[in-house]
């Protein structure tokens, strides 16, 4: 069983959709902690509700003990706002997940979060737009891409309305991502993730 610490500061609908893939068996893991670098956002009462332990906490020595503390195989970026300290990135080598809400290496990077993504995609008028799931480095949305899922953006879409399309698909990418993960089914090399489903 893969022990999973999500990491947030938002709402959570990324986070409750890998819990409830774990409490399904979709998902062969268990999501043990939930920390978020904000005080009460609704993630962390998400995850208290299904009786995970949960927590705010900015201190990247802190954040790093407590990975260790449950034995964490596995970090997901649920929706997390933080730069991660390099020594956990570099402990945690292909070990840690984050889903963007664009197609990587479009409207990424420093500065591309939540709504801003969006807003990008619809003032440059492109015609498709999707989610991404990425392992983590040293970089900002720079790691190996996992998979990703493609949303059509229609003429009277604006940033709300793609936002809503392509967090579904976010939640479908996450999940699955997770689930070949936990088989032990992802693997990297030269920079590029292979499935071997
Ligand atoms: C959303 O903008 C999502 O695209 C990104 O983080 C934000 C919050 O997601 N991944 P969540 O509802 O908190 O999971």
């Amino acid at each position: 069983m893969v022990n999973i610490a999500v990491l947030v500061s938002g709402g959570g609908t990324n986070l409750q959709a890998v819990i409830d893939a774990t409490e399904s068996k979709e998902i062969n893991g268990e999501v043990k902690l939930v920390i978020s670098n904000k005080e009460g956002v609704f993630a962390l009462e998400r995850a208290k509700k299904h009786n995970i332990r949960a927590l705010t906490e900015k201190d990247n020595e802190k954040i790093l003990a407590l990975m260790e503390e449950e034995n964490i195989d596995l970090i997901v970026l649920a929706g997390y706002l933080k730069i991660l300290p390099e020594a956990l990135v570099k402990k945690y080598k292909n070990k840690i997940i984050n889903i963007h809400p664009s197609l990587i290496p479009s409207f990424c990077g420093m500065g591309y979060y939540g709504s801003k993504v969006h807003e990008a995609v619809i003032k440059r008028g492109v015609k498709f737009t999707g989610a991404t799931v990425h392992f983590v480095d040293e970089g900002a949305d720079t790691g190996p891409i996992i998979m990703q899922a493609v949303v059509k953006v229609d003429q009277d879409d604006d940033a709300s309305s793609i936002a809503k399309k392509v967090l579904v698909e976010e939640h479908k990418i996450l999940k699955d991502s997770i689930r070949l993960f936990c088989l032990n089914k992802l693997d990297v090399k030269d920079g590029r993730v292979y499935i071997n489903e």
